[in-house]
């Protein structure tokens, strides 16, 4: 099976990469894709929470590289099926070496203008990606599920963005998120439905979209 690799990607920081980026890798996992995930962020959140994760569970393979220079002989040489690159925040030469290697990259955005509001350069680099073949996916990321805020930001965005792909639904904010996380673990390990459902909505949606 050919290699696929899915970046996750936001200047703006905070809006779900890491929490995503690790839930994604897990998805594939329980169905028995091959997965390594890939940390690009010397802030190291996926490193952090791959060394609290219980020996007894199944983890991605894990790999650390934030230098812009070697990432792609690192990402090149990993031989799973699915490579899932989580990216720092703010614009460094690093995500732009993310963004060219990915296949598919997965946008979080949170339903707030204040998040749509500078990353007009961000949004330069993805178009230019975008025009070398990476496939731009947007999705909600932490959103309130009683609020209209996330329709409306849907709304926003396929008007603004028509070229890139929207995924209908997102993943909402939930505290089983903050609660599993910090114990090296997923929303698969944890008893919130819900979140269940939704993140494996989720690779699933991405899943497809890579295999259309
Ligand atoms: N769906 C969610 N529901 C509730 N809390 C969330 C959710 N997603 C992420 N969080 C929390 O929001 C904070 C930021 O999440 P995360 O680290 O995944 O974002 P990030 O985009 O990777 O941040 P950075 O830009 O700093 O790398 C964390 O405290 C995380 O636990
Ligand atoms: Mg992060």
């Amino acid at each position: 099976m050919e290699k696929q690799i899915v970046g996750v990607a936001n200047s703006k920081g905070g809006t779900g990469k890491s929490t995503i980026a690790i839930h994604l890798a897990c998805c594939a996992l329980e169905t028995g894709v091959n997965v390594s995930l890939v940390d690009t962020d010397a802030q190291g959140s996926v490193k952090d929470w791959a060394n609290v994760r219980p020996d007894s569970m199944e983890t991605p393979n894990v790999v650390c590289n934030n230098d812009p220079y070697s990432i792609h002989v690192t990402i090149e040489r990993l031989e799973d099926e699915l490579i899932v690159v989580d990216s720092p925040a703010g614009l460094s030469e690093i995500t732009g070496e993310v963004l060219g290697l990915s296949d598919l990259v997965l946008v979080p955005i949170m339903p707030s203008v204040l998040d749509l509001w500078g990353v007009g350069e961000f949004e330069r680099v993805l178009e230019e990606q975008a025009q070398e073949g990476l496939e731009v996916v947007l999705v909600t990321s932490k959103y309130d599920h009683a609020s209209t805020l996330s329709e409306e930001l849907a709304e926003y965005l396929s008007e603004e963005y028509p070229e890139y792909s929207h995924l209908e639904y997102g993943i909402c904010d939930r505290v089983a998120y903050k609660r599993q996380m910090g114990q090296g673990q997923t929303v698969l390990e944890g008893n919130d439905a819900r979140a269940k459902n939704e993140v494996r909505r989720l690779y699933h949606d991405i899943n497809d979209l890579l295999h259309e």
